[in-house]
């Protein structure tokens, strides 16, 4: 969900214009705008699971202080991805502990 019509910003005018895929599903997105935020507008919640219990996470701080809302971008583990922004084409992955670097980049 996305706010549209804000009180003091203003109605969005942007569209979407790029296309993210996360873990396998193709997320439409606004190039430029943080990851995060185009998760949240596709009602993806659970960004990583905690090394020790498995326990899922998303965005906390959204200042890219907290680390709780890193992914695997592009076979980059650990991107912050409240403060990271789209590009068209980008191969997100949940992140599962300390994730893994990926050979494909
Ligand atoms: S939500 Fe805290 S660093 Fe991204």
């Amino acid at each position: 969900m996305r706010i549209v019509h804000h009180p003091i910003l203003g109605d969005e005018t942007r569209v979407c214009n790029a296309i993210i895929t996360v873990d396998g599903r193709q997320i439409p997105a606004i190039e430029g705008e943080p990851i995060a935020a185009a998760l949240l507008a596709a009602g993806i919640k659970k960004f990583r699971e905690t090394p020790k219990h498995n326990k899922p996470r998303g965005i906390f701080c959204a200042i890219g202080r907290c680390t709780d809302c890193v992914m695997i971008v592009d076979g980059i583990p650990n991107v912050r991805t409240c403060i990271t922004p789209v590009r068209d084409g980008m191969i997100i992955k949940t992140q599962k502990g300390l994730g893994e670097w990926s050979e494909a980049r």
